[in-house]
This record gives C-alpha cells, sequence and structure tokens, in this order.
C-alpha cells in the first residue's frame, strides 16, 4: 500500500513528480465554469499559454488527457477523402498512426526504426509525391528518448509545402523543449499536464492555427467532444466547451506563472542542464538508446548494456529511496529503462536518482 504521508517520488515519463505546493491549487474552492469568475481564470490561463507557446492564434483546454486530442487533431483536418502521412518513429508516433487509421483516415507510413530520428530528407522526399493534406510527427518520442528536429523539418515544410497542415503531438516535449507555435508553422500541437507542466494527470493544452480552424469547419464529422469550431466557440467567451476540470486549470493557471517568471529560456535550459547530465552518466555506466544528436532534453532512454534485471532495480530504489524511474517502453522493456527529467525537479534530484541506480548496479 501506498504511504500517503510519504508518496514516492516519480522520476518516470510521466506522470512526473508535483510539488506540494501545486497540489494545493487542486483542492481549492471551485467555481461554476459559466460564471465570471471562471472566465477570468480561463482568459487568464490561456493568455499566459498564448506567450509560453509563442502564439497569437488559439489555446484550447481540453478535459481529456493529450490522446483525446491526436483524435481531435485528424478528425477536424484531415477530409475523408485526403491522405496523411505519419511519421514514425517509436511507440506513441506509431500509435498516432493508428488513430489517424481508426479515425477512418488514409494513412501513409514514414517509419524509421526506433532510436532513429525522422529527418527532413525523409519528409521532404515523401512529401514531393504531392499526395498528403497533412502530416503528423512526435515532438519528442517518449518510448525512445528521441527529440525529432522539428525546427529543420518545419522550415522545410513552410517553404516547399505550405499548404500541408502540420499536426505535432508535443505530450513530453512542451514546457520542457523550444516551441514556437507561430514561427514554426504548425496547425495543431498538444500536451497531457502529466509531463514538464507537472501535475496529475487529468488535462490536455493544445494550440490550433487558424487556417486549421477554418479547414475544420468543412470536414465532416468532426464528432462531439474533441470539435474545434465549439472549443472555439467556447473560446470566445472564456469558456470550453463541456464543464471542466477547473481544479486543474487554478493549478495549469499557478504552474504558467512560474514558467513566465522564469523565464522560458531558463525553463528549456534547466531541463537541458538536467538531460546533459543524465546523459553523460549513461554512456559512463550505460549507453543512450537513440542516437546522441536527437537525445531528448526531458526524459533519457538508456540501453541496458549490463544485462541488468530493470525492474529487480526499480523495487530496490523504490524501497530504499521511495523513487520510481521507468521500465522501458512497450517493446523495449527490460532491454532500456528510462529516468524522466521533466518538470519541477532539479538537478540535484537527478544526480540522487543516478547515485541510486549505480548503487544497486555493482
Ligand atoms: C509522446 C506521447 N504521445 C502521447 C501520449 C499519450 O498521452 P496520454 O496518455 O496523456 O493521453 C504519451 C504518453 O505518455 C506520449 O508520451
Amino acid at each position: 500500500m501506498v504511504d500517503w504521508k510519504n508518496p514516492p517520488r516519480l522520476f518516470i515519463p510521466g506522470p512526473v513528480h508535483v510539488l506540494p505546493d501545486v497540489l494545493q491549487q487542486l483542492s481549492r474552492y471551485t467555481l461554476g465554469h459559466r460564471g465570471k469568475e471562471y472566465a477570468q481564470l480561463h482568459k487568464e490561463t490561456v493568455d499566459m499559454l498564448k506567450q509560453i507557446l509563442f502564439t497569437e492564434q488559439h489555446v484550447f483546454l481540453s478535459t481529456s488527457s493529450a490522446s483525446g486530442v491526436w483524435e481531435g487533431s485528424i478528425r477536424n483536418c484531415v477530409d475523408h477523402d485526403e491522405t496523411v502521412l505519419c511519421t514514425m518513429c517509436g511507440a506513441f508516433s506509431d500509435k498516432f498512426a493508428d488513430v489517424a487509421r481508426d479515425c477512418g483516415r488514409k494513412v501513409e507510413e514514414l517509419k524509421v526504426d526506433w532510436g532513429k530520428a525522422t529527418t527532413v530528407e525523409m519528409i521532404d522526399k515523401k512529401l514531393a509525391e504531392g499526395k498528403y493534406s497533412a502530416v503528423t510527427i512526435v515532438y519528442n518520442e517518449t518510448s525512445t528518448g528521441l527529440t525529432n528536429p522539428v525546427y529543420e523539418i518545419s522550415e522545410m515544410m513552410k517553404k516547399k509545402y505550405p499548404d500541408v497542415l502540420v499536426l505535432v503531438d508535443a505530450v513530453s516535449g512542451m514546457i520542457g523543449l523550444p516551441l514556437h507555435f507561430d514561427k514554426l508553422g504548425w496547425d495543431v500541437v498538444f500536451a497531457s499536464v502529466q509531463k514538464a507542466f507537472a501535475l496529475p494527470p487529468g488535462m490536455a493544452v493544445f494550440a490550433v492555427s487558424n487556417r486549421a480552424l477554418e479547414k475544420s469547419k468543412k470536414v465532416t464529422g468532426r464528432g462531439y467532444y474533441f470539435d474545434f469550431q465549439q472549443f472555439a466557440k467556447s473560446a470566445a467567451k472564456d469558456q470550453t466547451p463541456t464543464t471542466p476540470s477547473i481544479p486543474h486549470i487554478m493549478a495549469i493557471n499557478y504552474q504558467c506563472k512560474k514558467f513566465l517568471a522564469e523565464g522560458m529560456e531558463n525553463v528549456w535550459k534547466r531541463h537541458k542542464e538536467m538531460a546533459d547530465y543524465v546523459r553523460g552518466w549513461a554512456k559512463q555506466k550505460f549507453d543512450l538508446f537513440c542516437e546522441e544528436k536527437y537525445a531528448s532534453n526531458t526524459l533519457t532512454t538508456i540501453k541496458n548494456t549490463k544485462g541488468i534485471v530493470v525492474g529487480d532495480i526499480i523495487k530496490a530504489v523504490q524501497a530504499k529511496h521511495n523513487t520510481v524511474f521507468g521500465n522501458g517502453y512497450g517493446k523495449l522493456k527490460d532491454q532500456t529503462f528510462r529516468i524522466a527529467h521533466m518538470g519541477d525537479i532539479t538537478l540535484k534530484d537527478v544526480q540522487e536518482v543516478c547515485q541510486w541506480i549505480d548503487d544497486e548496479v555493482k
């Protein structure tokens, strides 16, 4: 049983550790979601998120995890007779393609081996076929610990394929990695709040471009819960279409104030410092799973070069230090393990985790 007075500290790639002052935000008195006070909270939160995501376009709050916006982005932005190019480089980018197929869309796959990045050249070559109306990309692939070169990809796409919509899963990238939505020319980007926002799970934040919103008007069968038109209509009143998780919005608001006070450049720098440390340790003691050039600043996927029994080491570190790190994801279970370095943690925290793993791996 969990000792609720002393709960485990999470270094898994989501949900991550949540600080007590942040948790308190979730236990404030609630507001009516159609009242003036809520509208103020909503507007203030969305305005801050626009600064954080460097956008003057639309930012919406969804009471769902990000998987819902996987579906929403496809159902709103890809018409039934269109083909979407799904770039695939790990478990989550693979799932994005599955979702597009489940939504009945025509999907063309652009697959690379897990641990490799999807490059500008690969996407350019595929898009040159001229048959795609949208492309899906995972910014930070949480299974392999890899960050795709999205800034380069976006530059190329803006120049050569300006009409192709860009749908980006930034679930484990948002906040921890640079994200200039308007400059990148993206059409949808989304994340769940249990990653670098450092909140308990239960909501997603997403941005939508003007042109994606315009396009969605003409796409039929957008569904009910993730209809971008409904989000836009409600946003005009500083509301959400359905009853939102107001405690989460209070906590998102609290976190956004902290990010802006710290400055986004500093937030990204803090994540990079932690990543540099964990990468250095991983290379010395084990190896990185992905190509180092693309290694993520929000989590590290470590190749189990020593044949350790990952589950046993996780259990031992939890028993002695009340701290949990992650096993490999899906088919990478036991062959890899993962240390998350995102959210409200410090370099000292990740140094401790690495030391504790060392203590177990003789
Ligand atoms: C890159 C990525 N995309 C999507 C998801 C799904 O997010 P959720 O379970 O919050 O819907 C995850 C979850 O870890 C993820 O890491």
